[in-house]
């Protein structure tokens, strides 16, 4: 890519299996990457892996604590620009319920809110890039959301539920920020990698049969593909768009916006 069609990109949960399949794609189709994490070791290593398979990659990483509103305002305070993609894909899921230093339950914090307050922020550096592009990695195991307990202070935590509740959450939220980031040229979409056997997989109870690179196909085609420009606030699986059960509630989208909306 010359220097005026360059293109930067973020990925957050970068040394991930299916994070780092993204990252390496997205750095051999000549992107400028920086990739998020929280394990500055795990960094280091990661860009040092991508380095070494091509040497003239630009890639980069940044520390950030996703279930964190001050580690994630101290990024964005602290970046540069300009940005082109991002892509959420960090995600975690405990075994048993935890809150953040800030009191907010562990899954929530991440999945979903670390997901929000990133395309809150980092859409002001994508405002007015040519074909900006959020991505969203959700996934087809979700449902189960419940508005009035989004951080099981009511119901029993089990790890499985609170995963599903956020997988929704994040395709509700894209069609959420597909509609509000569409005059700024944004697109935003949602997708499911495949089964990737990963930590946050073996925590569910399974391992899934499909490589990393195989579940960075469809979020680095939607964050690449000259097609992805002709979609937002859509959901796809194996690059095909599917029709969401979630995105047709609209009243339930822009309750669940505006609660985490107080969190920024
Ligand atoms: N694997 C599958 O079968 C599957 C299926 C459908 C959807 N997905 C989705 O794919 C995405 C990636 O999952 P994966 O399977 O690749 O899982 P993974 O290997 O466990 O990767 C998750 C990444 O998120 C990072 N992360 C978690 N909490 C963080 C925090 N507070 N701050 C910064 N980074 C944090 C992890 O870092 P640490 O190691 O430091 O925690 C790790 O790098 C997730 O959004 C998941 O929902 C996966």
């Amino acid at each position: 890519m010359d220097q005026e069609n360059q293109k930067t990109a973020i990925v957050t949960g970068a040394y991930g299996a299916i994070g780092f399949a993204i990252a390496r794609k997205l750095a051999f189709l000549d992107y400028e990457v920086f990739l998020l994490g929280r394990n500055e070791r795990r960094l280091e290593e990661a860009v040092a892996t991508i380095q070494a398979l091509k040497p003239d990659a630009k890639v980069w990483y940044e520390l950030v604590d996703l279930s964190s509103l001050s580690s994630i305002k101290d990024l964005y305070k602290r970046w540069e620009g300009p940005l082109h993609i991002l892509i959420n894909n960090a995600a975690t899921t405990p075994r048993e319920r935890r809150t953040t230093n800030d009191g907010f339950e562990l899954q929530f914090a991440t999945n979903i809110l670390g997901y929000f307050r990133m395309m809150h922020y980092f859409s002001e550096y994508m405002t007015g890039k040519k074909d900006a592009r959020i991505v969203n990695v959700a996934s087809s195991w979700a449902g189960d959301l419940d508005i009035n307990d989004l951080q099981f202070e009511h119901r029993p935590y089990h790890n499985d539920l609170a995963y599903r509740q956020s997988k929704q959450a994040n395709r509700m939220l894209t069609v959420a920020f597909a509609e509000r980031l569409d005059n700024f040229g944004i697109a935003v979409n949602a997708c499911h990698p495949r089964d990737v056997n990963s930590k946050l997989s073996n925590n569910l109870g399974y391992g899934g049969h499909e490589s990393p690179e195989t579940g960075a196909i469809t979020p680095v085609w939607l964050a690449t593909d000259p097609a992805g420009i002709n979609y937002t606030g859509k959901y796809f699986e194996n690059k095909q768009m599917v029709q969401c059960e979630f995105s047709k509630n609209k009243v339930a989208i822009e309750e669940l916006y505006r609660y985490c909306r107080q969190f920024t």
